[in-house]
């Protein structure tokens, strides 16, 4: 981790900018001075945020652009050299998301396709777009908004997370290679929050672990401090796994098993015997 930075004058790109996570940051960062480009697909919610920036005293040009668009993602260089003069850190938060058994998805690959042209290949179309401005200046900074779902499987998000799990470790394989020319990586391994994304059902409101302006403060710490990683607890499950494969697959399987559509509230079943000896069939180490 190197010394912490001021936000003052630093030239950030966000993207996911229009809601959540993304929307939250840009307006935390444009407060501490940073000089901003927005982008989503949301033209008209953009260019609110922009505005709000604006009349708050700060810098904000909206870009809009989908991410699984190869042309307009191609032009974006461009377009960020003209509203900003360059980059110096990549705020990467877009992102799309599904929660479903794999038992009901048998017939919706497309679900499949779909997450992965955004999260995985519109996030390395995205490096692919930015990166040579940061390695031109043999200086830049990307923040990759990642899940907890990555460092630990869990039940109905096997999609979601499998696309999230490519564009992180593309990154992270990269990283290494970035280091040595100027370049940081941050992964955050966000837990759940409070966004749109994260409300697909009423139970699930009621569960949110963190809210997004938390979430952005978070993202501002990583970009101040550029730290290799940011995993919020989550490391303990992911050292749970590692420890105890067996014991942590199977102790997820009764919590999927015993509850209903969300993950975490409204109690299916309970667990019930046979559940027990179905999950322990085999030794749980
Ligand atoms: N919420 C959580 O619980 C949670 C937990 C861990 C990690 N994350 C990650 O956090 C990031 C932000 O999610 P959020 O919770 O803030 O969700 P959100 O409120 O739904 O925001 C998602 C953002 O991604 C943009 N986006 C979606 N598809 C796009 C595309 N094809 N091209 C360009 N932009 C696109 C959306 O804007 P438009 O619709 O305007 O394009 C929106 O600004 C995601 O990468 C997500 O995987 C979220």
């Amino acid at each position: 981790m190197k010394g912490a930075r001021s936000l003052q004058g630093l030239r950030i790109v966000i993207t996911g900018a229009s809601s959540g996570i993304g929307r939250a940051t840009a307006l935390q960062a444009a407060r501490q001075g940073a000089a901003l480009a927005l982008l989503a697909r949301s033209e008209d919610a953009l260019r609110e945020l922009a505005e709000e920036i604006g009349r708050e005293g700060g810098f904000a040009v909206p870009l809009p652009c989908d991410l699984s668009d190869a042309e307009r993602v191609d032009a974006l260089p461009d377009e960020i050299e003209k509203a900003l003069g360059g980059i110096d850190v990549l705020v990467h938060s877009a992102g799309v998301s599904t929660r479903r058994e794999l038992a009901d998805s048998f017939d919706r690959f497309d679900e499949v396709e779909r997450l992965a042209d955004v999260n995985y290949f519109g996030g390395v179309r995205l490096l692919h777009a930015v990166l040579p401005m940061m390695l031109d200046q043999e200086d830049g900074h990307v923040v990759n908004i990642s899940t907890g779902a990555v460092l630990t499987p869990i039940p109905r998000f096997s999609a979601y997370a499998a696309s999230k799990a490519a564009m992180t470790f593309f990154l992270e394989s990269a990283a290494i290679e970035l280091r040595t020319r100027g370049i940081d990586v941050s992964t955050l391994y966000f837990p759940f929050v409070d966004t749109p994304m994260a409300r697909p059902s009423d139970s699930f409101n009621r569960t949110a672990l963190k809210s997004d302006t938390a979430a952005a403060a978070s993202v501002l710490r990583a970009i101040r401090k550029r730290p290799h990683k940011l995993t919020y607890g989550l490391w303990a499950l992911e050292w749970f796994r590692a420890i105890a494969p067996a014991l942590h697959r199977n102790y997820l399987a009764l919590i999927f098993a015993s509850y209903a559509s969300s993950i975490l509230p409204t109690p299916r079943n309970g667990v019930r015997p046979w559940m027990i000896r179905r999950v322990w069939r085999k030794s749980p180490f």
